[in-house]
C-alpha cells in the first residue's frame, strides 16, 4: 500500500480530477466533499483539524489558508513531501493510522477528516479507529468521512456491478448502514449526506453535543 501510494503521489491530483471531469467512480463528487468538508468545518468555528490520510493535502489546504492548524497522518513519505509543500507549517506524521493513534496523549482535535482513507481499513477495523479517535476529540468534535459510499450493501453491490472492470476489491467503502446500526451509534450521531451517485459525507457527533 505504501509504495503503491508512493508512486501515485506526483500523479494523483490529476487522476482525482480526471475521474472527476468524468462523474466516474471512484472521484466523482471530490469538489463536493472538498467543499462541505470545508463548510461544515468552517461553520464550528474552531481550530485543530486531523486530517487522517491526508495525501496530497488537498482536502485540508482551504482550511490551512484561513487559518486552521493543520496535523495530517500518512504513511506514505512521498504523499507527505508533496503535502508538506502545500501545506508548509502542517504538522505532518509519516505513520499508520493505528501507529499513529497509540502516539496520542493529551491532543485535542476539533475536527477529525478522512478523505478516500478510511476504506483501506476493514469495517472492523474502522469502528475500532473512530471509537479510539472519539477520545481525542474535543467537546464539540466532528468526524467527517468523505468517500465513495453507499447506504446499504445492496446499493454497494449495484456500483460495483456497474464499474466491475474499475472497481477496487480491496476496499472497504463506507456503508451508511454499517455505520447506523453498529457501535459507533453508541457514541455519535450519524449524518449522511450523499454528494455524486457513489460517493458522499458521513458526519459523527458525539452524543449529548
Ligand atoms: C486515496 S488517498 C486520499 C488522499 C486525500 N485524503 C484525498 O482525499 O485526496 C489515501 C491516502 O491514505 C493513506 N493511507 C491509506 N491507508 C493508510 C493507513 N492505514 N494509515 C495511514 N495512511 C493511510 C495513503 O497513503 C494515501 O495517501
Amino acid at each position: 500500500m505504501q509504495t503503491l501510494f508512493d508512486q501515485w503521489a506526483t500523479t494523483y491530483d490529476r487522476a482525482v480530477k480526471e475521474t472527476e471531469a468524468q462523474d466516474r467512480y471512484p472521484f466523482a463528487g471530490y469538489t463536493d466533499i472538498k467543499r462541505t468538508i470545508f463548510n461544515t468545518t468552517l461553520a464550528q468555528g474552531v481550530k485543530e483539524i486531523l486530517e487522517m490520510g491526508i495525501g496530497t493535502g488537498t482536502i485540508s489546504k482551504a482550511l490551512y489558508e484561513s487559518g486552521h492548524a493543520i496535523t495530517g497522518v500518512d504513511l506514505s513519505k512521498n504523499m507527505i513531501q508533496v503535502a508538506q509543500e502545500r501545506l508548509p507549517d502542517a504538522k505532518l506524521h509519516h505513520a499508520a493510522f493505528e501507529t499513529f493513534t497509540k502516539t496520542l496523549t493529551t491532543e485535542v482535535y476539533d475536527v477529525v477528516i478522512f478523505s478516500y482513507s478510511i476504506h483501506h481499513l476493514t469495517y472492523e477495523a474502522q469502528t475500532r479507529l473512530l471509537l479510539k479517535l472519539k477520545e481525542y476529540l474535543s467537546h464539540e468534535g466532528l468526524i467527517l468521512i468523505g468517500d465513495v459510499m453507499a447506504k446499504d450493501a445492496q446499493t454497494l453491490s449495484r456500483l460495483k456491478a456497474r464499474y466491475a472492470s474499475a472497481w477496487d476489491t480491496e476496499e472497504h467503502y463506507p456503508l451508511v448502514s454499517h455505520y447506523k446500526n453498529g457501535d459507533i451509534t453508541r457514541y455519535f450521531s450519524v449524518e449522511y449526506q450523499p454528494l455524486s451517485h457513489c460517493s458522499g459525507v458521513i458526519t459523527l457527533k458525539k452524543h449529548g453535543q
